[in-house]
């Protein structure tokens, strides 16, 4: 990896879906290419349907691209076989879905601990029950630990949610709608949480929204418009 190399590189990427016989094949991404650096934090904004999640997935190894190219650290991260894609996951990626996906049965504590239960995961036991308790007093859950995601608010498991995806000290942070099934209130904390968070820690955050108006707190807008990205806010975006 060389001086000027960003944390990650996208290039050229196409996704296309092959119709069923007689129907044609779909072209969801078409050229897209973008870089995100360590502390970064950018927006993907399109409207429903436009290829955001499909974007992310490829990002995070859950998909594998037609064709083009991802790197992370300068190393290619887009045709790994799927042991290796599964740790990078574990030790490099933390994601953040529209739904939080706490289990309801344990604990904000547990919950944020699961992920370094994991085979292989780096930091394990005191010193990963410790950073825990720091994550969830960074977001202001230092006095809901022991409550389980019941006892919570939408906003609050969310919050949790963030945590989790921070605890294994990932380098990209991805995030899927994920104020989605917030009031507006708790969406704006926890967007001001994960671009504060991510600054902190040094990682790149890339987030996907149709909500414009959010997207505004993140260093660079990206539109995804009929399979290609465009830099720069949207005429007529959704706020
Ligand atoms: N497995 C699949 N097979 C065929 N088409 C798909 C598949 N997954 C997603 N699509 C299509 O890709 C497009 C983009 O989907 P998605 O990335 O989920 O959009 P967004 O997240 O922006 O709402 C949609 O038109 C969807 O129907
Ligand atoms: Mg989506």
């Amino acid at each position: 990896m060389t001086a000027s190399e960003p944390l990650l590189r996208a290039d050229h990427l196409v996704k296309r879906y092959e119709g069923a016989a007689g129907s044609p094949t779909l072209t969801i991404l078409d050229d897209v290419s973008l870089t995100v650096d360590r502390g970064e934090s950018i927006a993907i904004v399109g409207p429903s349907g436009s290829g955001k999640s499909t974007l992310l997935n490829l990002i995070g190894t859950l998909d594998a691209p037609t064709s083009g190219e991802i790197r992370l650290g300068g190393q290619r991260i887009d045709s790994l076989p799927p042991a290796r894609s599964a740790a990078l996951r574990r030790d490099r990626f933390g994601f953040i879905f529209q739904m939080h996906h706490l289990l309801p049965q344990c604990t904000a504590l547990e919950n944020v601990l699961i992920p370094t239960l994991a085979p292989g995961a780096a930091g394990r036991g005191a010193t990963a029950a410790q950073r825990a308790r720091d994550l969830l007093a960074e977001v202001g859950l230092a006095d809901r630990l022991h409550h389980r995601p019941g006892q919570l608010s939408g906003g609050e498991c969310q919050r949790i949610a963030v945590v989790r995806a921070l605890i294994n000290g990932p380098d990209v942070i991805l995030a899927d709608e994920p104020t989605g099934s917030l009031d507006a209130a708790s969406a704006e904390e926890v967007w001001e949480i994960l671009a504060r968070l991510s600054r902190e820690k040094r990682a790149a955050l890339i987030v996907v929204t149709h909500a414009a108006a959010l997207a505004e707190k993140m260093d660079r807008t990206l539109n995804l418009r009929a399979g290609r990205l465009i830099e720069g806010a949207a005429p007529g975006a959704v706020r």
